[in-house]
């Protein structure tokens, strides 16, 4: 059962049984009572109509009468002289009879139905002398254990329709959302989904027609911003080319101008390749070719070309492997996810410190000396132009799309990529567990 019927039941169930049980305990109290009370009632009724013939001549055949009559009957009588002695009785009845009663007044002696072995009343006579009505309590006690059963019965059949009918019931709300929720768990796979349950003319269906909605709309947001995307890069590819090339004549003939509308179109360049390659990565056309590679070889590989970069602005390039691994990556793109972070490792870093790569078990680390990055701008690292710091100042100007790239290549093999800060810098950590070897 899902967690939602089953805190519907629990709630329910729990509630209706407290209110169940309260209810048969207060019916089965007030009918058990009225049956004592109607018992004693018609005991001492007995005893009066016999007292009020007795009233009228209390001789000896008289008593015998009344004695013969509850003989017969399930009651029992004794009869008592004015001066206490028992002057008649029905099958030796007067041996249950109590001191207790030989002086009590009139009314009802014993009521103590679950004790006792007889209930009592007792009649005054007129002029003297009394009439003692007895009546078992077995039989109160039977009719009451019946009474019983039957109300444990009626619980127990109450308590299974109960739980049957909120089993189905919540069954009936729950399994329709699970459904909704599985096909719903798809959209964020950027899938056109197909909602269940979108004919029911309630919540339910008003729900599942609304994600059906979502969906739509999701569906048509991504197809035109990957269209977007991918026009406006193919549009500024051309001209921008033609422009870093006439650029380029023109800083052949060291005029300053040239040089900065060189740079400033190379990185415009720079931007709209990486716009491109983005764009074709979100349409899933671009397809990783993966080959087993050896990391410690692989890495060292790039970070020898990368070497004189280094140099040149001081910084030391540490290259450590206590434990090299074997996976199966696309080269190509690997390099460009290792390059772009050396790439920020060395823009970042100040003259005369240490950046740091390290291959071990599984990961690849790299920690450079800078200034880090604030706790509340971490999130968003590998997030589309993100950058720090906003103003596009020209030793770090970069576009904020080197991460997005980079995060796009690893979970493309699977792998995963943070970013933490720690006592010197920032530190990258490719994790590639997930990527078969
Ligand atoms: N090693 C680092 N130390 C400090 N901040 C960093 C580091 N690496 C990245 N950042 C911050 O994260 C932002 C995003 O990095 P990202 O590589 O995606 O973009 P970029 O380097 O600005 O531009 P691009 O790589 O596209 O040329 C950077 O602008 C910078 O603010
Ligand atoms: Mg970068």
């Amino acid at each position: 059962m899902s967690k939602l019927s089953l805190k519907i039941s629990l709630f329910y169930l729990t509630g209706i049984a407290i209110i169940l049980v309260v209810s048969l305990f207060v019916m089965h109290n007030l009918l058990v009572e009225q049956q004592v009370q109607n018992e004693l009632k018609s005991l001492h009724q007995r005893g009066d109509s016999h007292r009020d013939v007795l009233s009228e001549n209390i001789d000896q055949r008289t008593i015998e009468h009344v004695v013969m009559m509850e003989e017969k009957a399930i009651t029992e009588v004794v009869i008592l002289d004015e001066s206490g002695q028992v002057a008649g009785a029905s099958n030796q009845a007067d041996e249950h009879v109590s001191q207790d009663w030989l002086n009590a007044n009139e009314g009802i002696a014993e009521d103590d139905w679950r004790n006792e072995p007889f209930l009592a009343s007792i009649s005054l006579i007129d002029g003297g002398g009394s009439v003692i009505m007895l009546e078992p309590t077995e039989q109160i006690q039977s009719l009451i254990s019946d009474l019983n059963r039957h109300f444990l019965i009626a619980a127990l059949l109450t308590g299974i329709f109960l739980v049957l009918s909120l089993y189905f019931l919540s069954h009936l709300i729950t399994r329709p959302l699970l459904s909704i929720r599985q096909a719903a768990g798809k959209l964020s796979e950027g899938a056109v989904i197909t909602v269940p349950e979108t004919k029911r003319n309630d919540e339910i269906g008003e729900l599942a027609l609304a994600i059906t909605k979502i969906s739509g709309d999701l569906h048509q947001i991504q197809k035109s911003r990957k269209a977007f995307l991918t026009s406006i890069a193919h549009e500024l590819r051309t001209p921008i080319t033609y422009i870093k090339g006439y650029a380029g004549l023109l800083k052949k003939e060291e005029s300053a101008y040239g040089e900065i509308i060189y740079e400033e179109s190379e990185r415009l360049h720079k931007l709209i390749e990486d716009l491109f390659e983005l764009a074709r990565m979100e349409e899933h056309s671009f397809t990783i070719e993966p080959e087993r590679t050896e990391m410690t070889a692989f890495i060292k590989g790039i970070i020898d070309r990368l070497q004189f970069v280094f140099d040149e602005k001081q910084i030391t390039l540490l290259f450590t492997t206590p434990h090299t691994f074997t996976k199966k990556i696309d080269r190509n793109r690997f390099e460009q996810v290792i390059i772009n972070l050396m790439d920020n490792a060395l823009k970042y870093t100040p003259e005369g410190q240490t950046v740091q790569i390290t291959v071990n078990q599984d990961r690849i680390v790299v920690i450079d000396e800078g200034p880090g990055v604030s706790e509340e701008a971490l999130p968003f690292l590998f997030d589309r132009l993100y950058r720090v710091d906003t103003s596009r100042n020209r030793e770090t100007g970069g576009t904020g799309l080197g991460l997005t790239i980079a995060k796009e290549i690893v979970e493309a093999h699977n792998g995963k990529i943070t970013a933490e800060n720690t006592s010197s810098g920032l530190s990258i950590i490719i994790d590639l567990k997930g990527v078969a070897s």
